[in-house]
């Protein structure tokens, strides 16, 4: 039998994916039937709330784009709820949130070479490709959930993506951004030592919210630390604190950063100053202050 190389191969996710890659029918109700809710479409009405009243605060130029972004739930048939702008499935609430992060920290993301490790069906592209002309977009998932996002963001007409496996990586290619959600995190070391050397060290600007809960299961993932010590960039990690929700804290997330624009300034506006420096420290300290700062 095949390793598995994430927790998400122990449950019946990738079967529906490639079910609902085959067939209409379930591609019909793909992100309402149980397999996916519990990997995927996981975000319930309240944190959804949250999410929004983040994106309102940090973005409010999205209002303009609210009506672009409900047609990601035209697919799929989503539990979706009434919000301020309407009805949305609130994992679409988190992508949107996650986009508005992404312009916080890095500014436009036109023209940039994107890769996403473990993009599920692909809402994150479909929701940054509502506002951004990325050059190229790239999703990293395993096989049959690659054929599901294609499926999706092509009947939504997301231009430039492509679509490949840990195995189709050449190492050839450089990245501005890489971004990982609750994925990179969970995935087998052997895994993770390609996407660390073929992605991660070739991206300038990184964004990964991590929950490192594989850690001393079969799986075992790189530790936080573990995975900071590996990437050659200044690497911020934000833990209890905004950005993050109160969902995010109570699971223990933390969001790793790089390639910031305006740095430490940036991270101080948005509250995560004083744990982003505790861990940059952390950071200097054990790779014996070679790295320089970001200021
Ligand atoms: C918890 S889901 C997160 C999906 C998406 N990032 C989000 O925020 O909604 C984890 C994703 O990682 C993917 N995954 C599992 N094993 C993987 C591997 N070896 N390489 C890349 N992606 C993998 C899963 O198929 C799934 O799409």
């Amino acid at each position: 039998m095949k390793p598995k190389s994430s927790c998400t191969e122990f449950t019946g996710y990738s079967l529906l994916c490639e079910q609902a890659a085959n067939d209409d029918r379930i591609f019909e109700t793909f992100r309402n039937r149980p397999e996916y809710t519990g990997v995927v479409e996981t975000v319930n009405y309240s944190t959804g709330t949250e999410y929004l009243n983040i994106v309102m605060s940090q973005s409010p130029e999205f209002a303009d784009v609210f009506e672009k972004f409900k047609s990601t739930d035209k697919l799929g048939n989503p539990k979706v709820y009434e919000y301020l702008y309407g009805l949305f499935s609130p994992t679409t609430l988190r992508y949107i949130k996650v986009l508005s992060d992404l312009k916080n920290y890095f500014g436009s993301l036109n023209g940039m070479k994107i890769i996403e490790i473990g993009g599920g069906y692909g809402g994150q592209c479909k929701v940054i490709s509502d506002l951004f002309e990325f050059e190229s977009y790239t999703l990293v998932d395993l096989e049959p959930c690659l054929r599901l996002a294609k499926k999706y963001l092509d009947k939504l007409e997301v231009k430039n993506v492509s679509y490949c496996t840990s195995h189709d990586l050449t190492g050839e290619c450089n990245y501005d951004l890489v971004i990982s959600n609750y994925a990179f995190s969970e995935i087998t070391r052997n895994v993770q030592d390609i996407y660390i050397k073929k992605i991660l060290n070739k991206s300038s600007r990184g964004y990964m919210l991590c929950n490192f809960i594989t850690h001393g299961t079969q799986i075992n993932s790189y530790t936080e630390s573990e995975s900071i010590n590996l990437l050659n960039n200044n690497i911020w990690a934000l833990k209890g604190k905004p950005p993050l929700t109160s969902s995010d804290i109570s699971c223990s997330i933390s969001l790793l950063l790089w390639g910031i624009r305006g740095g430490v300034a940036l991270l101080k506006m948005s509250g995560g100053l004083s744990i982003a420096w505790q861990y940059f420290l952390a950071v200097s300290k054990s790779k014996l202050g070679i790295k320089r700062s970001l200021v």
